[in-house]
């Protein structure tokens, strides 16, 4: 299955999709003639039809260059956000000024042909598929390793509420609360400690700072141990129910599968035909309707099931996190088993398949316009001067395989430790952008760096092992729903 992964792929896929236009030609018996001349077409121009495509792309690019300024192409907001790898959508809020910046990028990043070419040979090499992976034969008889309780133990408290400070005149509650910079150096420290978490109530008489659920979906979360969770907000994405034939009946009786959907996306799954049933499940996944969404930023939104659901599902033991563009197609608890118990981990990622230093995921966003140039800039600045390191490939004390993560699969024990950086990395996320790959390295080498005698057991895997364990799709391609700063 090809994905356009790529800007090049693009092209790539065009090609290969005539190639199979031969090929089905080729299976009808009627097309006996039209096989043949198709054949001998291609024959004729397989070695040319390569250099007519990149010519025609020059033609295009030049263009492009010369027009671009002028008109904004939609067609070509979709081939780059298609060409995003990453678990979020394009920015499109942009106004004029933006999308000068944008043709701009567009210009620096193909100036030429032979950049094109150069491009494309280089990403045809990489491809990505998935990798083996040496999951156990059966769940039934796993155990729960004891030597588990060897992890790093203090007790983690959250803010629940905050009170107007004196002095500020006009407060307004919100959702991860108003950390000032010193609590959050202190939150680093794995101590005895309340951090600030998400789920900040105002003082009482204001409204909500939003993630509104039903009682009912409150009292069933609150008695899952594990949890495999995903989320679709602003109708971002389509419903992929798990594979049911892949999870065992251990598995079913065991595991909440809960999809977190916002009334909008509710009802847009409804008429593409996934009907809640009378106890609220859509296949596998029970749904759980979020009201009073926190942030406008979807993506931002997208964050909090994605980083705190030790928060969601308070007595809850594990938990995995599943990108809306994923369908699970591999039982939990083999997942659990061979992520977290077999490595003897707490949290477990997978890296990215192409980027390892936040230098390039930094240019890469702002080539792929993900997200508001200047906010970017400040977080970068902020961590630099933190002592944000380039990945160095050949130290070999190195701590992590990659700095920047892929983090559309995450794999987490419920342990003091892990709830921190879940935590510090939400915080991140609420402060700063909602761009999560930014911020990763930065939090994870922090928390380090702050407590030297204290292990986190973080695991990260290879990209590939993701890939078997879900099969991936294309975001819905939609124009992007209203965003933030
Ligand atoms: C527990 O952790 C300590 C250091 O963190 C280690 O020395 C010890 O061997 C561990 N015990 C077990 C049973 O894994
Ligand atoms: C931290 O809290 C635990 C129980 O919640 C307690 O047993 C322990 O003594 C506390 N540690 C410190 C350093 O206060
Ligand atoms: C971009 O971010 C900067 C700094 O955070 C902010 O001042 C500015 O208003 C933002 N621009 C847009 C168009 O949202």
């Amino acid at each position: 299955m090809a994905f356009y992964k790529f800007n090049a792929d693009f092209l790539l896929e065009k090609r290969s999709f005539i190639g199979e236009i031969f090929n089905s030609l080729g299976r009808t018996d009627h097309s006996f003639r039209v096989v043949r001349r198709g054949r001998r077409i291609a024959r004729f121009t397989k070695p040319s039809f390569f250099i007519w495509v990149l010519l025609l792309f020059a033609i295009f690019l030049i263009s492009f260059a010369a027009f671009g300024l002028k008109f904004q192409l939609p067609g070509n907001f979709e081939i780059l956000e298609r060409s995003s790898s990453s678990s979020h959508k394009f920015d499109t809020s942009g106004d004029g000024e933006r999308s000068v910046k944008f043709s701009n990028e567009v210009q620096q990043e193909f100036s030429g042909s032979y950049d094109v070419e150069k491009t494309l040979r280089s990403k045809r090499r990489k491809q990505h598929f998935p990798c083996e992976v040496g999951f156990s034969e059966a769940v039934d008889y796993l155990i729960e390793p004891q030597d588990l309780r060897n992890f790093t133990q203090f007790s983690l408290h959250y803010v629940d509420t905050e009170e107007k400070t004196l002095g500020i005149t006009s407060f307004q509650p919100r959702f991860g609360g108003h950390q000032t910079l010193q609590e959050r150096e202190k939150s680093f420290y794995a101590r005895n400690q309340t951090v600030h978490c998400g789920f900040v109530k105002g003082p009482s008489g204001l409204p909500s700072t939003g993630f509104d659920l039903d009682e009912k979906d409150k009292a069933y979360m609150s008695n899952c141990l594990v949890v495999v969770s995903s989320c679709i907000f602003g109708t971002s994405d389509f419903l992929r129910r798990p594979t049911s034939r892949k999870i065992s009946q251990f598995s079913k009786n065991i595991v909440c599968f809960v999809m977190f959907l916002d009334e909008q996306t509710l009802s847009k799954v409804s008429l593409e035909g996934h009907v809640r049933d009378d106890k609220g499940y859509i296949g596998l996944w029970r749904i759980v309707v979020v009201k009073n969404l926190p942030y406008d930023d979807m993506r931002r939104t997208g964050k909090v099931p994605k980083f705190l659901s030790h928060r969601l599902f308070p007595s809850s033991r594990y938990s995995i996190w599943l990108d809306s563009k994923m369908r699970l197609n591999t039982d939990p608890m083999l997942i659990l088993e061979y992520f977290l118990w077999r490595t003897k981990s707490e949290y477990a990622i997978s890296n990215h398949y192409d980027r390892h230093c936040v230098w390039e995921e930094v240019l890469q966003n702002k080539r792929l316009n993900k997200y508001n140039h200047t906010a970017i800039d400040e977080q970068f600045n902020f961590y630099q001067f933190d002592g944000l390191p380039k990945f160095d490939p050949s130290d070999p004390n190195i701590p992590l395989p990659s700095y920047v993560p892929e983090g559309s699969f995450i794999v987490r024990a419920h342990t003091p430790m892990s709830n921190l950086f879940s935590c510090l990395w939400f915080n991140e996320v609420d402060r700063f952008t909602s761009r999560d790959q930014l911020s990763f390295a930065y939090t994870y080498l922090k928390l380090r760096r702050s407590n030297p005698d204290q292990p986190f057991h973080l695991y990260m895997f290879k990209d590939c092992e993701r890939r078997a364990l879900a099969k991936l799709f294309h975001h819905r391609a939609l124009p992007s729903p209203p965003l933030g700063p």
